[in-house]
């Protein structure tokens, strides 16, 4: 049996810890992401791979990948390799449904997502765990299938595009050839082995320990025969944060043994809570993250009042010295969301050297995360349970790997137009509107879709 022990021994053999359910640093400091690397033997994402992102796709890459915020891998580049000769391959990623509000770390691989899927122009499989959720944060069955459904509108709202996207929820979906996946890895995992992968203890139920081949096998294309048939070859990438990572090493040491292709991965940061990097966002302190929820007053509130700054005490001291940019929150933040690479070099500068204060960043800040969660709301609003349904149909997807999106439009002309979907009620058509005017097309072509299926 192939086993990496590096692989294999990561999440006990240093100080800091990393895995689906605890993400902590040594004595409460920031997590070593290039330690991290090494302990799980993963890939760095450089330059060379990034400016290969550029020339396939003939556009600029993600900020997220500008900005080194997937800044790790596994076999990215031999997806690239494939994709260069004309094998396309499909996205995996997922959601554990624990909360009814999505802070902004929750959206970052979605948004990422969202990229990849309309720059390779590639199918996507997106995994709602439901089930996990029900077993780890002690949900009842229906409270997790509420929130997955719930939160699938958020994640519509990032604007994926219908014809392209499968979205299931692991208490519909998992049967069929999914579950005859699900039990070919079981058989190659041991006990031993999945402890050692995932920390699991005799005190642990056995739910838990089933759950691991669940979130293994989206990663292979004979689990959805709806949308991949004769397709075994098909390569599967899969964005996650990095905490993700043991499930897809345990994933990928199997699939030889089954004759299957490993998934690449491409893996992200987390990102921090607002007291600072050494904090964590937790679901028990509201103020510790933002949410798509937050008003525009709790948003200015939130920051003004804890993003920690690496501002100095006076403003004479500041004017000297300048600020911390490792430690300063709000600049953090920026790098992430804002897109202007010139702005955000020139708030680093005179921020760096004292020439801008704390408040001015802050406000530039609030300026732009207010924008992106007024426009997630309104998108979100328009994202009616029909649509959901759509989205989470168990139906072929025909032109999943045509580069023309051919539902792709923009246009208040047309939105008036499928106004005829008959399902809609008026403030539903209303909101389809205002998500046209922050332009976000994808849900537009939901609607022209779902109009189109009724027809
Ligand atoms: N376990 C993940 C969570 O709790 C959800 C998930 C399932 C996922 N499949 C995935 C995340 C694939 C990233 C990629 O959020």
């Amino acid at each position: 049996m192939e086993v990496d022990k590096k692989e294999e021994l990561a999440s006990d053999s240093s100080d800091q810890t990393v895995n689906p359910w605890e993400v902590s640093a040594k004595e409460g400091g920031k997590i070593d992401y290039d330690k991290l690397i090494d302990q799980f033997g993963c890939q760095r994402l450089d330059d060379s791979l990034i400016d290969r992102v550029q020339r396939l796709t003939s556009r600029q890459p993600h900020v997220f990948l500008r900005r080194g915020v997937f800044f790790a891998h596994r076999d990215f580049n031999e997806v690239l390799d494939a994709y260069e000769r004309g094998d396309k391959f499909y996205l995996y990623t997922g959601r554990g449904p624990s909360s009814e509000a999505l802070h902004l770390g929750h959206l970052i691989p979605f948004m990422f997502t969202k990229y990849l899927q309309e720059a390779f122009k590639v199918p996507l499989v997106i995994q709602l765990t439901d089930d996990e959720k029900c077993m780890w944060k002690n949900l009842s069955v229906e409270e997790s299938q509420r929130l997955a459904r719930e939160n699938a509108k958020d994640i519509i709202a990032c604007g994926f595009d219908v014809t392209k996207t499968f979205i299931f929820s692991d208490f519909d979906y998992v049967g069929g050839a999914f579950y005859k996946n699900m039990v070919k890895v079981a058989k190659c995992v041991t006990l031993n082995k999945a402890m050692g992968i995932f920390g699991f203890s005799g005190e642990d139920h056995i739910g838990k320990l089933s759950f691991p081949p669940v979130q293994a096998v989206p990663s292979f294309p004979s689990s959805f025969p709806h949308l991949f048939p004769g397709k075994d070859k098909l390569r599967c990438l899969i964005p996650c944060a990095i905490d993700q990572d043991p499930y897809f090493r345990m994933t990928r040491d199997v699939a030889p043994r089954l004759g299957y292709s490993k998934p690449a991965l491409i893996e992200s940061s987390f990102f921090p809570a607002l007291q600072g990097e050494n904090g964590k966002m937790s679901a028990s302190d509201p103020n510790s993250a933002i949410y798509v929820t937050d008003t525009a007053k709790e948003i200015k509130n939130k920051i003004n009042r804890y993003a920690f700054s690496g501002g100095q005490d006076s403003i004479e001291k500041h004017r000297e010295i300048g600020a911390n940019l490792e430690v300063d929150i709000p600049v953090k933040y920026l790098s992430f969301f804002l897109e202007d690479d010139t702005e955000l070099e020139h708030i680093k500068k005179e921020y760096g050297e004292g020439r801008m204060l704390t408040g001015e960043v802050k406000k530039r800040l609030t300026e732009v995360l207010t924008e992106m969660v007024e426009r997630h709301r309104m998108a979100r609003a328009a994202v009616t349970d029909e649509m959901v349904d759509a989205f989470m149909a168990v139906r072929p997807l025909p032109n999943m790997f045509e580069s023309e999106k051919p539902l792709d439009f923009v246009g208040s002309s047309l939105c008036r137009y499928y106004h005829c979907t008959r399902s809609m009620t008026r403030t539903q058509r209303k909101r389809v509107e205002e998500c046209l005017e922050v332009g976000n097309g994808c849900l537009v072509a939901t609607v022209k879709y779902l109009s189109n299926s009724y027809n």
